[in-house]
């Protein structure tokens, strides 16, 4: 079964084409990253009309592409080719979300194909499942790890999640991302920078010296917006280069998240490891729980760097493995939508 992905959250505007759930044949990303970078934060409306420039084209280019790779002769057929549209109804920023719904319901329309609903936090899980060299066997614990949520799962199959936690307040890339602001490395989207940041640090005499909130509690919440603030006020108080407040904020954060995963493996003595979410992209994260999940014979599942981020490969995957029957008039946008939540 093929499916045509479509996801507009937040700014990026993004169109995939995956068979069975598992095959990626093509993507194309369209972003407005550049434009929130100049004012220093998202401007929702921009990040909206942005969506209304680029979703056309990237669903041209998207069609462009499956052409090629099948060597197809006609758009035509090209869209013969697919069974099933799935598009990302929530969680996001409405007027983005509100494009790509609109658009995919007009081609659901149109190329008279089923159109499926698809949460976005769930979607991050499924970016495990393409073009993987191993089999995701169930059951498993999720980790997502993105700019707006921080969640763990225990996923029993397809479509059948167990709520373990979350955060209470910041998400784990909210808090890179203040982080970075307050170091005065980037005011928007600075987790990378601060990662390379970090990445320079030879000088360990901070390490142990942020806390890990919440590290020893006996469940499965997170807090990260302490964290931040006992930055600042590091910041404010001495004189440590920003390397070295980089590498130990880093510590921290990859600590409570490593160790918060690693008890619900172990309470619910499953054997799998699903990451999703943009903060996987993070190599302290990626390179901690390898090491650990080695140790304990876990299966860890890691999505490829270029499926971290936001993109539609992994909603026309969702889509395929949650395959929820909705007439179009029912399928409504969702800018609250939380991970346990369903259409
Ligand atoms: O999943 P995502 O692309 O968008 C949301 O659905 O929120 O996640 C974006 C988040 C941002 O906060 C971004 O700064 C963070 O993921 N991120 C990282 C890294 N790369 C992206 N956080 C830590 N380390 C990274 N290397
Ligand atoms: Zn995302």
């Amino acid at each position: 079964m093929r499916i045509f992905g479509i996801e507009s959250s937040c700014d990026e505007t993004a169109c995939a084409v995956v068979d069975n759930g598992i095959k990626h044949v093509c993507s194309v990303i369209a972003t407005s990253k550049d434009f929130h970078e100049k004012t220093g934060g998202i401007v929702p409306e921009i990040a909206a009309r942005k969506q209304v420039e680029f979703i056309v084209p990237v669903i041209e280019q998207t069609l462009k592409e499956l052409m090629e790779k099948e060597s197809l002769p006609s758009m035509e057929d090209a869209i013969d080719s697919i069974d099933a549209i799935g598009v990302t109804v929530g969680p996001g920023l409405i007027g983005s979300l509100l494009v790509g719904i609109e658009a995919a319901k007009t081609l659901s329309y149109l190329w008279d194909k089923p159109l499926i609903p698809v949460n976005h936090l769930v979607g991050h899980l499924y970016a495990n499942f393409v073009d993987a060299e191993k089999e995701v066997l169930f059951p498993a614990i999720g980790l997502l790890v993105s700019g707006g949520h921080t969640d763990l799962v225990l996923i029993k199959d397809h479509g059948n999640f167990e709520y373990l936690g979350g955060t209470l307040d910041d998400a784990a890339g909210e808090a890179f991302d203040k982080t970075a602001r307050l170091l005065g490395l980037s005011k928007y989207l600075g987790a990378v920078l601060l990662s390379k940041s970090a990445s320079l640090c030879t000088d360990n005499t901070l390490i142990g010296k942020l806390p890990r909130p919440m590290i020893d509690q006996d469940n499965f919440n997170f807090s990260f917006s302490g964290l931040k603030t006992a930055v600042k006020r590091l910041i404010d108080t001495s004189s440590f280069p920003v390397d070295v407040i980089s590498c130990e904020f880093q510590e921290a954060v990859v600590a409570v998240l490593v160790s918060k995963t690693l008890n619900a493996l172990e309470k619910y003595e499953v054997k799998t490891l699903l990451l999703g979410g943009g903060v996987s992209a993070n190599a302290l994260l990626r390179s901690r729980l390898t090491q650990e999940c080695s140790n304990r014979d876990i299966s860890l599942h890691i999505p490829p760097l270029s499926l971290c981020t936001d993109n539609a490969v992994y909603i026309a995957s969702a889509a395929f493995f949650n395959p929820v029957e909705k007439d179009i008039s029912e399928i409504e946008v969702n800018p609250s939508l939380g991970i346990m939540d369903r259409f």
